[in-house]
């Protein structure tokens, strides 16, 4: 018993000597890429940029390699996600993802808040699960982005140059301009 322990132990030592003299950088590395707009454990550096600590692996990748294609458009990640590869994506992907959920604390319409409390439960609760804090999934976590951020990709989902999903489509059509920017106080609000 004692010398098959010792064993596997020497064979976990030659695995790990193995992986880290082949992978490159490691994730933190390759994360603090993003720490200038990101933030050092993914909190937002300001308004126009999204949080990444705590979103799902998967939003984030899919987000990047979005970005990469040109699916998604944008202002600046076009260019920085054509920079690394599938495998560097999927590791800040992880990195992030374990990151603790960052709060920010920004000037709300009370108001509006209040408008848009009343709207999410029925319109995207759904998807934006528990008041937008947890991203499940392919889904941003919503909670406590900047305003401008939200705004802004609201902007590009109505002009029809980022492409919403389409259950996500049926239920903002219906909505008007003021409940849209109602939810998005709301949103920003949640911490
Ligand atoms: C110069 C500033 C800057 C740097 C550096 C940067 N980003 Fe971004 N990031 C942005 C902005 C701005 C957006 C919004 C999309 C846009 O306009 O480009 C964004 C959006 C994102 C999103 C979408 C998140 C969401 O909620 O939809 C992801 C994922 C992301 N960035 C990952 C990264 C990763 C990973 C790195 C490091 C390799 C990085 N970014 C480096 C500015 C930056
Ligand atoms: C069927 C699921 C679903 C529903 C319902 C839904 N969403 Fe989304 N939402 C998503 C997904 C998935 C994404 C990311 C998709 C992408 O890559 O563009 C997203 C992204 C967003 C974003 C961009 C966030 C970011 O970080 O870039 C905003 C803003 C948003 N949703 C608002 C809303 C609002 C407001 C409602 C309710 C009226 C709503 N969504 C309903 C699934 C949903």
């Amino acid at each position: 018993m004692k010398q098959r322990w010792s064993r596997l132990a020497l064979a976990v030592g030659a695995m790990t000597i193995s992986a880290a003299a082949s992978a490159g950088p490691s994730a933190a590395m390759l994360s603090n890429a993003c720490s200038g707009c990101h933030g050092t454990h993914g909190g937002s550096a300001g308004p126009s940029m999204p949080s990444l600590a705590s979103q799902s692996k998967t939003a984030i990748v899919e987000a990047m390699k979005k970005f990469k294609s040109g699916d998604r458009p944008s202002s600046i990640m076009g260019r920085i996600a054509k920079g690394y590869t599938d495998e560097q994506i999927e590791l800040m992907g992880d990195f992030f993802a374990k990151q603790k959920f960052h709060a920010t604390s920004q000037m709300v319409d009370a108001a509006m808040v209040k408008h848009g409390a009343s709207l999410q439960e029925s319109n995207c609760s759904r998807c934006h699960l528990d008041e937008g804090k947890d991203g499940k999934d392919d889904t941003p976590v919503m909670a406590s982005q900047w305003l401008p951020y939200l705004q802004m990709q609201m902007d590009l989902y109505q002009s029809g140059a980022r492409k919403m999903p389409e259950k996500m489509a049926e239920k903002v059509k219906p909505l008007s301009k003021h409940d849209l920017e109602a939810l998005l106080h709301f949103y920003a609000s949640q911490k």
